[in-house]
């Protein structure tokens, strides 16, 4: 018997506990909680694993049919999935643009749009525009115009000036369009309202605007 054990409790001290006596109370509390968590319950996916679904579709031209988690974004797709680390995560927030692509025509923040809702979409992201040997006219413009200092929201701006541009084609209004009815101006002032959403941290808008108004000059 161990030294610190008694047979008896003392006749002194009637509350006095033994060891032995405190370790089956705590292994029947045990037994009481595990039966508490036993009870039925619904069926759980098990700790860590997430349902899978799978989807279909086309990116820079490209078809793709891919299992995620439902949960997963179009940017987080694109990124660690498809490796296409062109867009990119600042805020992921929907609030700075760098994630800006184009879905299905229409330039959306990819970080606040859920994977699953694109089944069948086509999208284009930066990469899908052009190549450094074959660049879109808007990335030659922003290279000429010094449109970008750090880069790293520059995949983002392009995306979205290469849609506002399909927009005012549209004859879309923005915010600052005097006249909702008359197809809008290619102002800087509406250039700049329509690429708000896009920010720039080096402060390079100016020359953004200068790139931008030199395409819309070829092609709106
Ligand atoms: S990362 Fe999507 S808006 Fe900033
Ligand atoms: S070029 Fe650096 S954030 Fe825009």
């Amino acid at each position: 018997m161990h030294p610190q054990e008694s047979a008896a409790p003392s006749a002194a001290c009637p509350l006095s506990l033994t060891r032995r006596d405190l370790l089956v109370a705590s292994a029947a509390t045990a037994a009481a909680g595990s039966t508490v968590a036993a009870e039925p319950t619904a069926p759980r996916p098990a700790a860590g694993a997430a349902p899978l679904h799978k989807l279909t579709l086309t990116v820079n031209r490209q078809p793709y049919t891919v299992e995620l988690d439902t949960r997963t974004t179009l940017l987080d797709l694109l990124r660690e999935q498809l490796h296409l680390t062109g867009s990119k995560k600042g805020c992921d927030h929907g609030q700075c643009g760098a994630c800006t692509v184009i879905a299905d025509g229409r330039r959306i923040n990819a970080c606040l749009s859920l994977a699953v809702l694109h089944e069948g979409s086509q999208i284009t992201t930066i990469e899908g525009l052009g190549t450094p040997r074959q660049m879109h006219p808007m990335q030659a413009a922003f290279v000429k115009h010094d449109g970008y200092q750090c880069g790293y929201c520059t995949p983002g701006q392009i995306c979205s000036a290469v849609a506002v541009l399909d927009e005012v084609k549209a004859g879309i209004p923005s915010h600052v369009s005097a006249d909702l009815t008359a197809k809008p101006l290619l102002s800087a002032d509406e250039l700049r309202e329509r690429m708000s959403g896009n920010i720039c941290r080096c402060g390079a808008y100016s020359n953004i605007v200068d790139a931008v108004t030199e395409v819309a000059g070829r092609t709106a």
